[in-house]
């Protein structure tokens, strides 16, 4: 039901810890906009199936494992500032109509259409033995996306396409099945888009390149550390537009703006800043940054019961209007004798 705010919709596979990545490309915008905005984010654990029971033995978890990583999941996202009183947090199993709704996706989608999204034909081309789950993994995030009617949907560049593919999926549903779905936009904040790993390519928990959101002090150092520079002196000249670690101090400047991230920026281009400098004040930065996360952190995991009733009670109300909307679907496609 339409409470007269626009509906903003999201989720993250509890596949391993979140990262700064995540945090700043996606999860800080479900917490900026909670207000303005009414929000069903989730932890996406049957996405997570694609590849913790996907098969390969490198990739297999227990059970216990996945079930542990989502109540660690939900903890992470109360302690950036997720008000569960605001936004309806729940875990995607609860709302099984997505995968009733995937089914009813699959069935108006061509195999050579899906064929062409990046995740499998990645999985392709390294050979990976790919189950039908990663195959379908865009249809199932489009069930995800339009069930609960999003209109926004706070994501990172990596997810782009997902959404374009939610769009041509409500697209043709509605000109099959009448005005149906309505149009999601992603929203994509240009200048966290892709948050590069202490690698330099995209920070991801499959590279192996992460700094954790809740990394310890320690940790965070090693992972700054690790980030690949030119060969550049201290005295020279540097490119900021290109160096990695430049790229990450920009995440803790306030756009651009803080007087101290204006004076590194002008001892980059003038010389007389090694990396080394600059990796020890970004690795402080990240931090500074994080010590009060991680204390949050311990402090709503301490108590676990307390964010189970939480996902319990989310669940119950995501599921309740994921009911609504199902059986606004069922008949329409058929499955029901009261058309
Ligand atoms: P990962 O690639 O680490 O497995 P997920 O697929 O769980 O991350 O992504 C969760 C959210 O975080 C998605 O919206 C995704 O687009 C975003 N995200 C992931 N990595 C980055 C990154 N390096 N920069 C910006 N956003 C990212
Ligand atoms: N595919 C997303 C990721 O890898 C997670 C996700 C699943 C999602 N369903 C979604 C994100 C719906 C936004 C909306 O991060």
């Amino acid at each position: 039901m339409r409470t007269g705010k626009k509906i903003l919709v999201s989720g993250v596979k509890p596949t391993g810890r979140p990262h700064i990545g995540n945090y700043f490309g996606a999860m800080k915008q479900m917490v900026d906009m909670q207000d303005e905005y009414d929000c069903s984010i989730f932890i996406a654990d049957l996405h997570a199936l694609t590849s913790v029971a996907s098969g390969n033995p490198a990739e297999n978890w227990s059970g216990t494992e996945l079930s542990q990583a989502t109540l660690d999941l939900a903890i992470d996202y109360l302690a950036i500032g997720l008000d569960p009183k605001k936004v309806t947090l729940y875990k995607q199993s609860d709302t099984p109509q997505v995968a009733e709704l995937a089914w009813i996706f699959n069935c108006i989608t061509t195999m050579p259409y899906l064929s062409r999204a990046h995740a499998f034909k990645d999985s392709q081309v390294k050979e990976k033995e790919t189950n039908v789950g990663v195959f379908d993994y865009p249809i199932l995030m489009s069930a995800d996306i339009l069930l609960p009617g999003a209109d926004i949907v706070p994501v990172g560049m990596d997810q782009k396409q997902h959404i374009e593919i939610a769009r041509d999926t409500a697209e043709k549903f509605n000109r099959i099945f009448g005005e149906t779905f309505t149009m999601p936009e992603p929203l994509i904040r240009k200048d966290v888009a892709v948050v590069p790993g202490t690698d330099g390519q995209k920070m991801s928990k499959s590279y192996n390149n992460t700094i954790g959101l809740f990394a310890s002090d320690e940790e965070v150092l090693k992972a700054v550390m690790k980030i690949p520079t030119d060969s550049k002196g201290v005295d020279e000249p540097k490119n900021s537009d290109e160096c990695k670690v430049f790229a990450l101090h920009k995440l803790f400047s306030n756009n651009g703006t803080d007087a101290d991230f204006l004076d590194l920026k002008a001892r980059y281009e003038k010389g007389g800043i090694g990396y080394k400098e600059s990796k020890e004040i970004l690795a402080h930065k990240i931090s500074a940054f994080i010590a009060p996360l991680r204390a949050e952190r311990e402090k709503i995991a301490s108590d676990p019961e307390y964010v189970i009733d939480l996902l319990t009670a989310g669940g119950k109300k995501a599921h309740m209007k994921a009911e609504k909307k199902m059986e606004e679907v069922r008949k329409k496609v058929g499955l029901t004798f009261n058309q």
